[in-house]
């Protein structure tokens, strides 16, 4: 049987300067190379989404009318998302300003534009569709307008809360997975001492949490699943949690077990960050399949027992 898989969210086109270090505030940094990068936390999801594989991938979307958009709709054309375009005249498409450092950190800066454009009313029919994909570059009120709408329609709705801000208990109420890394968990959960209490306080059925380096850990139900991260060089991290949310979904859209669909994810965000770029750096399920196939690179044993220690649950 088939299944689909629709991202509500935002596209950016990333303009990505490297340098030695990203700025401290009032400092001037000198960068060395400037590139372009289709990017936006909800557009990135869709093409993990759609290179997964296993689902069809529909995206809405806001855009400008304007040269920005081209790179951004070609990127997910290729990626094989069906568009649902939201064409603004008046707002610009989506912007992110991108220092990447050295040492693959980074700092980001988003000019919305068009993404604010996307309103309640901008939802399509939801038939056929199993899992809505949500984040929070869009405004507040529509992505609570559409989870409601597709918790009605019976289709799951999973919510990646970045960039971080504090959550209404009416929005949480509408979801089935809540995907955070550590920051995010501190607003959401309102600065908990401890991930334990930070989980404690979330009542939504199943709460993920990414821990970067470290792995994730998700609570579902009651039990407590942890998943180590593959080891990597990583040369760029943008677009990490992206991957890591949208082959996630695909691989419970398409019916693999929690465990596994972490496992999936987290071997397509680390190979995400080996990398330059967001879009650009996302892989397709046979990469990840050839990852997953290699037993020297498959976090063992100890590495579960390592990130078991560290989360102290
Ligand atoms: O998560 C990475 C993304 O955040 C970038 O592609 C940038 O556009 C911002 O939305």
């Amino acid at each position: 049987m088939s299944c689909t898989v629709l991202v509500a969210g935002s596209a950016n086109l990333d303009f990505v300067v490297r340098a030695a270090h990203v700025p401290a505030p009032g400092e001037t940094v000198l960068g060395r190379e400037f590139r372009t990068f289709p990017g936006g936390k909800g557009a990135n999801q869709a093409v993990a989404c759609a290179r997964a594989g296993g689902a069809d991938t529909r995206m809405l979307l806001a855009l400008g009318n304007d040269d920005f958009a081209r790179p951004i709709e070609a990127s997910l054309l290729a990626a094989g998302v069906q568009l649902h375009t939201i064409r603004d005249a008046q707002l610009p498409t989506g912007t992110a300003f991108v220092c990447l450092s050295d040492d693959a950190e980074n700092a980001i800066t988003v000019a919305p534009g068009a993404n604010l454009a996307l309103r309640p009313c901008h939802l399509p029919a939801l038939d056929g569709v199993q899992w809505l994909l949500l984040q929070m570059e869009t405004p507040l009120d529509t992505v609570l307008a559409y989870a409601r709408a597709a918790r009605a329609a019976g289709v799951k709705v999973a919510l990646n809360a970045a960039p971080a801000q504090a959550l209404p208990d009416a929005l949480l109420a509408q979801l089935d997975m809540l995907i955070v890394n550590e920051g995010e968990l501190a607003v959401v959960a309102g600065d908990p001492p401890d991930l334990a209490t930070g989980l404690a306080r979330l009542d939504v059925p199943c709460v993920i949490v990414t821990l970067g380096a470290r792995g994730c850990l998700a609570r579902e139900a009651g039990r407590t699943l942890l998943q180590p991260a593959f080891s990597i060089a990583p040369v760029d991290t943008t677009a990490a949690g992206d991957t890591f949310c949208g082959t996630l979904v695909a691989a419970l859209a398409r019916g693999q077990a929690l465990q596994q669909a972490l496992l999936a994810a987290s071997a397509a965000s680390a190979l995400a960050c080996t990398r330059l770029g967001a879009q650009s750096s996302i892989p397709d399920t046979a990469e990840v399949a050839v990852l997953l196939a290699d037993a020297t690179r498959v976090p063992g044993a100890d590495a579960h027992a390592a990130l078991a220690a560290w989360c102290a649950l």
